[in-house]
């Protein structure tokens, strides 16, 4: 299409495979971190073609064309995003056994649809105002990932990572559509803890669900640490949400990670030989993959 060549936003196809050897506990020694991920995965499959849907009716009244591009780059994107958290899920709900997640996932199912009803102006703000807490989450886990993912499975973490890496690339999207057809402050500003709500709610539902499964909520040691990592979460998503907030907020000037820029760099393309860009988890410093591998060729663990 004519529209997408104006946008500097790449579609990825990346081949992420979870075999049955990918264990929900995929972080050594952190069940808890490794399920506040796994938690907020499994919102994914819901939220994002609900970003998709709303996305594709506000782009009808878009006329700029760059915008307009960008608006087709981020429904690609998004695809290619919850397909990926859904062969994942797939993979944590089986290996695990956490069936009580039918639950999550079908209040999540309502949750949608109700907000689907909702005036295309409040879900844009509610797409906006997710996208900005997105820039938290890279922050914190790009930031911090020789700390949180230190000898954790590669194959989990690429794929948190380049999810991480390609919300940076699209950080500015949803919010010039809303500004380009809204505009209103107020509007976006409620939106910014709309969005968040509408991933942290189920995400944390989910998590405390897997936590109890796996019998290690009763303990006072296991409760503490997952909220020690709430309380971390917070901490590095909480400025990002306040500066969102701002009637002058613009995402443009939010300073992207070297670690995002540089795997950008690298991959400015779609991976189209079917390969993945591994991160090696065992590299003190963990940078971004010089190359990339084809799933089979990797295994953890063993
Ligand atoms: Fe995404
Ligand atoms: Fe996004």
């Amino acid at each position: 299409m004519a529209s997408e060549s104006l946008s500097r936003i790449v579609t990825r196809r990346i081949p992420f495979d979870f075999p049955q050897d990918v264990k929900p506990h995929w972080i050594p020694d952190k069940p808890e971190l490794a399920h506040l991920w796994n938690g907020a995965s499994m919102t994914m499959p819901y939220l994002e073609p609900f970003l998709i849907r709303t996305m594709r009716e506000a782009l009808k009244q878009v006329q700029d064309p760059v915008v307009h591009a960008d608006g087709e780059a981020f429904i690609s994107q998004e695809g290619q995003h919850y397909r990926v958290h859904r062969r994942f899920n797939d993979q944590l709900i089986a290996s695990g056994g956490y069936t009580e997640l039918a639950a999550v996932e079908a209040q999540m199912e309502v949750f949608y649809a109700k907000l689907s009803t909702r005036s295309l102006g409040c879900r844009l703000a509610f797409s906006a105002g997710f996208e900005s807490m997105t820039m938290g989450m890279t922050r914190w886990l790009i930031g911090e990932r020789c700390k949180l993912f230190k000898d954790a499975d590669p194959r989990v973490v690429s794929f948190v990572l380049w999810h991480m890496v390609e919300e940076t690339e699209h950080k500015t999207v949803a919010f010039d559509v809303y500004q380009t057809l809204y505009g209103n402050y107020w509007q976006r500003m409620f939106g910014v803890l709309h969005g968040s709500y509408g991933v942290l709610n189920f995400g944390v539902r989910a998590c405390v669900l897997m936590l109890k499964k796996d019998g290690l909520w009763k303990g006072w040691r296991s409760r503490w640490k997952f909220f020690a990592q709430g309380v971390t979460a917070v901490r590095h998503i909480g400025p990002y949400l306040l500066r969102a907030m701002l009637p002058w907020h613009d995402p443009r000037a939010e300073r992207d990670l070297e670690w995002v820029r540089e795997w950008l760099a690298r991959f400015p393309a779609d991976v189209a030989d079917g390969s993945i860009p591994m991160v090696d988890t065992r590299d003190p410093l963990m940078p971004v993959p010089s190359m990339t591998v084809k799933s089979n060729e990797v295994s953890y663990g063993t």
